[in-house]
């Protein structure tokens, strides 16, 4: 779950790529407004272009977004109104743990930013049939990205399941000087969203 430090960014920014803009405008995503599902390949280049608009998380290359379109759509999920993708939370299950789940990147429009869109996307993700076996949730965080931070604290609060924080990935193990933060490893559980009991909405 990588997002960029001030040095990556100037750099996106150099480059022309947009930083924060506000999206257009489409209403409020209410659950009514915004259809869920998995992707597919096609699906590809909106992950790409949202995660492109976010101008924080890190921007990997388009083929990377079609692949885990093609190859891991039931492990990922596209959320969209008016036919755009005005979010998406992409991962998979690691070999071997069957339990886990890792989220690799989670995004939302900037305009549809603060209504709950992220925290749903993921309950639903988690509830659908590839997921079945899962009762933990693995991802890395930046220190400074408080939005995330936040979004996943909140679900473990909504699962009342325990959150750990530990070591992820260390900034030294990045290639290049101080060109990236260290990711905070957050792992959740135990929980169970399949039998529904003590999630909130
Ligand atoms: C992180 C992100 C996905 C959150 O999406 P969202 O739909 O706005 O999140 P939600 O509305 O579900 O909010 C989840 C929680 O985070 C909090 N939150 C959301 N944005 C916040 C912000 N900018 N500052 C502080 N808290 C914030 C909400 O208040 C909510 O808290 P609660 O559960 O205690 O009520 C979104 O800000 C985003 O796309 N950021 C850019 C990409 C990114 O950094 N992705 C994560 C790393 S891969």
């Amino acid at each position: 779950m990588a997002i960029l430090n001030q040095q990556v960014k100037d750099k996106v920014q150099k480059s022309n790529l947009p930083t924060q803009k506000p999206g257009p405008v489409l209403g409020k995503v209410t659950p009514q407004a915004v259809s869920f599902h998995h992707p597919d390949a096609s699906e590809g280049a909106g992950m790409w272009e949202l995660v492109k608009e976010t101008g924080v998380l890190d921007l990997n290359s388009a083929y990377l977004y079609l692949m885990m379109g093609r190859y891991y759509g039931q492990t990922c999920l596209v959320a969209k109104q008016n036919g755009k993708v005005r979010g998406f939370a992409m991962g998979f299950i690691p070999p071997g743990r069957d339990d886990t789940y890792f989220l690799w990147q989670v995004g939302v429009s900037t305009a549809a930013r603060g209504q709950g869109l992220a925290t749903r996307m993921i309950q639903h993700l988690l509830k659908q049939p590839a997921c079945k076996n899962v009762r933990y949730l693995e991802t890395t965080i930046t220190p400074s990205n408080e939005a995330s931070r936040k979004l996943f604290k909140g679900l473990a609060r909504r699962w009342d399941a325990e959150l750990k924080i530990q070591t992820g990935f260390d900034a030294s193990l990045f290639p290049g000087h101080a060109a990236h933060e260290s990711e905070d490893l957050f792992y959740i559980g135990p929980f169970d969203l399949h039998a529904e009991k003590g999630v909130k909405a």
